[in-house]
């Protein structure tokens, strides 16, 4: 039967050449095909069953012919790659790279040649066109990319709307042929203008079919071209990349040699392996920066939420009817509410020190946030001219006196051309005062205007920006950039990105709800870290500020394990140091926490609905599990068979109180602490929109006595 199906597809694309590749295990084969028109295309199969049914390949081009038919095939080169490399930071120390390889060489009657290249892993597929140096071929504009994803049915897929300029949207769960991205709980006005269409989704698309297979379709190493989006044929269950275009409608400019990213498709019947996968960074180049011992993970704390709550101000002078310049804000009166002072930054300061943490961020520091969104004008900010009320020099020696470096903030108000001009002036005021990590942010309609978040243009810019900060010995987090691609492998200085709807928006909108942290995972953290910001103890806003309705939707608990299940090498501890006092033993937790990890396990994922992971810290015999659960009240048993055979372990539990839930009851929270060792099978209770969070540290002697034993 499976053999007569594959037979009628090649019937109807009218094969002239096939050739089949599988991954070193087996289990995915890829299979390359030219029509008898010439045009490639592609088939992959998981254990015999396809995932991708035959599907083309190809790039249109303005203004020159086309790379999507009369090709012919002029060679095929074969190989495999088993090798192992250690990232700089990470999930885990080692990480290994292995795939097997398929080069085509394509050639079309006027002697143009382009390559492409399949890599084929235990647990994907990478594929990119590459475009050598030839006669008759050396500029050109890609117009669009063919590239097709043609699945097998109506998949369940976790989506949000196809957009040229954010990726600050809640997931909604549906079949693909139930996509309408023009619709729905997260779409608003403004929204509606940007929208691609009703049937565009964004990448990382992620999937499961009715058999339980998991899809997950993204892209690695995004350099030198424009993201893409995906677009639905809602009858065959068809995708087609959409590539965003630039302010006059073209997609990406071109110089041989060049190549696109890599087109990912990762799939496994295991939710688990989709996140454990290490394909997408395997398919990035290796590190670009030779020396980087000054590379670190960074645990922070900032003058940060107490503006999105709204008790602080990020501006210094009143705002109301006021249009100002970079140069007259002198004559402005401060408003009594800018948070970044320097006596608040010291208590922060302090509060770093006393626990541990790397760093402070501090937002509003500089000048130009009395006139800053919606802007119109390309100078908003200079990057360099704190306010009065901020002492950099006196912040700088208080800080290293302390032990604890500042973290900058550069908002950039999407005029990425004026931060272009300013840049190296920036980073060297910030090596002047001691910084040695910048967080950026694309907030608002990108200058150079007419140009897109997730175009060519601005895809550059971001990678300018790694490089420039590497120069400088600096380490990156980028807010509301292109989502990732795993490019942290080439510029490990560039920690994180936000690139989502992170947990600001649950203190002034509508927020996330519980099952969003359960789909991250799946979807943006494919590509990379992300800057999430975890830690909102403070559940309910109108603690701070009277009928503020909004709220976290988690319970306190649950911000603890994002900890652990929302990885990245940057964590902040996101809310007031007087709430964090206020739970001194909950907050125990982020203290001891770990940024850097030896080694994960995925012990239990369901996209959308809850997900366990255990890690252990690098360079420690510590390991940290975060457990977390959708809006529905979940209990798990698990096996601790991860820890070291001949070790007790001090347990240390954070669960959700007895009747704990997200809405209802969301602060409510117990800790116990047993001793544990790798046969112990832990109990966990999750409440709705809740979760739990767990320490493993070696049991001292003293411990052996004290604690009870699980
Ligand atoms: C949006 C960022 O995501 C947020 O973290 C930041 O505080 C504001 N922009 C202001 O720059
Ligand atoms: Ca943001």
């Amino acid at each position: 039967m499976k053999k007569r199906i594959l037979i009628i597809l090649a019937l109807m694309f009218g094969i002239a050449s096939a050739q089949t590749i599988k991954s070193p295990n087996g289990k995915l084969a890829l299979k390359f095909l030219l029509s008898n028109e010439g045009t490639p295309a592609y088939e992959l199969t998981f254990n015999q069953k396809f995932v991708i049914k035959t599907s083309r390949l190809g790039i249109e081009l303005k203004d020159q012919p086309s790379f999507t038919k009369d090709f012919s095939v002029v060679k095929i080169d074969s190989s495999q790659t088993y090798e192992t490399w250690e990232p700089v930071w990470g999930e885990v120390k080692t990480i290994r790279n292995n795939y097997k390889e398929l080069a085509v060489t394509l050639q079309q009657a006027d002697k143009r040649i382009i390559i492409i290249r399949f890599r084929l892993f235990d647990d994907g597929l990478g594929f990119r066109y590459e475009f050598p140096v030839q006669d008759g071929l050396k500029y050109f504009i890609a117009a669009n990319e063919l590239t097709e994803f043609n699945l097998t049915g109506d998949h369940k897929t976790f989506w949000i709307p196809g957009d040229y300029d954010s990726n600050e949207y809640v997931y909604t769960t549906s079949k693909l042929s139930e996509v309408d991205a023009t619709f729905g709980k997260n779409v608003d006005e403004i929204m509606l203008k940007r929208l691609i269409g009703p049937d565009a989704v964004q990448t990382p698309l992620m999937m499961k079919t009715e058999d339980g297979l998991y899809i997950n379709i993204h892209e690695a190493a995004l350099v030198d071209y424009t993201a893409m989006n995906l677009i639905i044929d809602k009858k065959t269950f068809g995708l087609t990349a959409h590539l965003v275009p630039d302010a006059i409608g073209n997609k990406a400019y071109m110089q041989t040699p060049c190549k696109t990213p890599w087109r990912t498709v990762i799939v496994s019947d295991n939710a688990a392996d989709i996140i454990a996968s290490k394909t997408i960074l395997n398919l990035n180049e290796p590190s670009k920066i030779g020396e980087t011992s000054w590379i670190k993970p960074v645990k922070y704390i900032g003058i940060w939420w107490e503006m999105h709550v709204g008790t602080a101000s990020w501006n210094y002078a009143d705002i109301n009817n006021i249009k100002l310049s970079l140069t007259d804000w002198k004559s402005l009166k401060p408003n009594g509410k800018h948070g970044a002072t320097t006596e608040r930054t010291k208590f922060y300061i302090d509060f770093a020190a006393k626990n541990g943490f790397d760093g402070v961020l501090v937002e509003g520091w500089n000048v130009g946030w009395e006139d800053w969104f919606g802007q119109w004008k390309e100078n908003v900010f200079d990057f360099v001219t704190p306010y009065p009320d901020f002492n950099v020099a006196e912040l700088q020696k208080y800080a290293e006196e302390k032990g604890v470096k500042l973290i900058m903030h550069h908002e950039t108000s999407a005029s990425a051309t004026n931060y272009e001009r300013r840049m190296d002036e920036a980073y060297r005021f910030m090596k002047q005062y001691g910084y040695d990590a910048v967080k950026t942010g694309y907030v608002g309609r990108i200058i150079p205007r007419g140009e897109h978040h997730d175009g060519q243009w601005m895809v550059n810019h971001y990678v300018r920006v790694a490089e420039k900060t590497a120069q400088y010995k600096i380490m990156l987090d980028a807010h509301e950039p292109v989502r990732p691609t795993g490019l942290h492998r080439t510029y490990p200085n560039w920690l994180a990105c936000e690139a989502a709807r992170g947990n600001e928006f649950n203190a002034w909108s509508e927020g996330n709800p519980p099952e969003h942290e359960t789909i991250l995972p799946f979807t943006r953290l494919m590509g990379g870290p992300m800057d999430y910001t975890p830690g909102i103890f403070q559940i309910k806003m109108n603690y701070f500020v009277p009928n503020k309705k909004e709220h976290v939707h988690t319970t306190l608990v649950k911000q603890m394990a994002l900890y652990v299940t929302m990885y990245s090498p940057l964590q902040m501890a996101a809310d007031y140091p007087e709430v964090y006092e206020r739970f001194s033993d909950a907050f125990q937790f982020i203290k001891d926490v770990a940024v850097d990890w030896d080694d994960t396990k995925i012990l239990e994922a369901e996209p959308g609905d809850y997900l366990t992971i255990a890690r252990k810290a690098r360079g420690k015999e510590d390991w940290y599990l975060g457990a977390i659960t959708d809006e529905n009240a979940r209990s798990s048993k698990i096996p601790l068979n991860f820890l070291n055979k001949d070790q007790w372990y001090a347990a240390t539990v954070y669960a959700d109180g007895k009747d704990a839930h997200w809405e209802k009851n969301p602060m409510a929270y117990e800790i116990n602490s047993y001793l544990v060792n790798s046969k112990t099978v832990l109990k966990l209770k999750l409440a709705e929109g809740g979760g739990a969070a767990v320490s493993f540290k070696p049991a001292a002697k003293e411990k052996m006595k004290s604690l009870k034993k699980y």
